[in-house]
């Protein structure tokens, strides 16, 4: 579809240059977005969900493969270049699960079949904790369960070629599945989050500070060792999680330490 987007940055919020001038993201990378609270994460998801031409507050421009958008495409919403996730999204319709699911797979094209359906129920309900019937009413989902079938939706029936997930953190999912998830075929993935498991799930790191982009870290080496150990770590956590949720005692032999200690 395109193999790149550039972004041409502008000024914080002191008015100053940004620190990184330019910085292209290909087809296929995942990138994370990190800084303290204020600093700018959420304005930059938002420039590229815009694709920003100079008219936002910090004065980006956004391209797609060297070039400006048209303007279909920065406007027709069926252009669906961007697909977006955030901690406070919930369904406002009063449909059946199922009747939904079908709706959007025809207004996206796609031929609806018992089997799609049923992958993204499978989808959704692998990440949720709660099981989700293609029967229940959108609107009495629980947080957790609406994230879950947004996140199986995005992947399987929008299919849009760059995802921006801003701070999932707390939503109630299994959040690394939800990152595999998403993160399939070749599409550019953007994540804000202040959590080392997913920070590191990308191959950069884009540092924002006082309303500009301060860096691009890279992953190195030791932090791809310190990813597996943080997973493990993850791992062990969610047994124990799982194990006081459902009113069973933790047991120390179910407790694996992380695999590089
Ligand atoms: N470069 C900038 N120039 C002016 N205002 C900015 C700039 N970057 C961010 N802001 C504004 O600062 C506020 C905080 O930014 P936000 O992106 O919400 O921070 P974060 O998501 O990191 O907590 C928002 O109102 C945002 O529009
Ligand atoms: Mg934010």
């Amino acid at each position: 579809m395109f193999s790149k987007i550039s972004i041409l940055t502008g000024y914080d919020k002191k008015g100053q240059a940004e620190a990184v001038e330019y910085l292209e993201i290909n087809a296929g990378e995942i990138y994370s977005i990190v800084g303290f609270t204020g600093s700018g994460k959420t304005q930059l998801i938002s420039d590229i969900e815009q694709m920003a031409q100079g008219d936002s507050v910090t004065g980006r421009r956004i391209l797609i493969d060297g070039k400006a958008p048209e303007y279909t495409v920065r406007y027709n919403p069926e252009s669906k270049l961007v697909a977006q996730l955030s901690q406070n999204m919930n369904f406002a319709l009063e449909m059946p699960v199922r009747d939904f699911l079908i709706m959007h797979a025809e207004s996206r094209g796609l031929e609806v079949s018992e089997n799609l359906i049923e992958e993204i129920m499978k989808t959704a309900n692998s990440l949720a904790g709660e099981r989700i019937e293609d029967t229940d009413i959108l609107t009495r989902l629980s947080g957790g369960q609406s994230r879950a079938l947004m996140i199986a939706d995005v992947a399987i029936i929008s299919n849009s070629p760059i995802i921006l997930v801003d701070e999932i953190e707390n939503a109630g999912i299994d959040r690394r599945k939800a990152m595999d998830v998403l993160t399939r075929k070749g599409k550019i993935v953007l994540i804000v989050t202040h959590d080392p498991q997913l920070a590191l799930i990308g191959s950069k790191r884009i540092v924002m500070s006082n309303g500009g982009i301060a860096d691009i870290v890279a992953l190195s080496d030791e932090e791809v060792i310190a990813e597996r150990m943080i997973n493990s770590i993850t791992e062990m956590l969610f047994v124990a999680q799982n194990k006081i949720r459902s009113g069973q005692s933790i047991q120390l032999s179910e407790l694996t330490f992380p695999e590089a200690l």
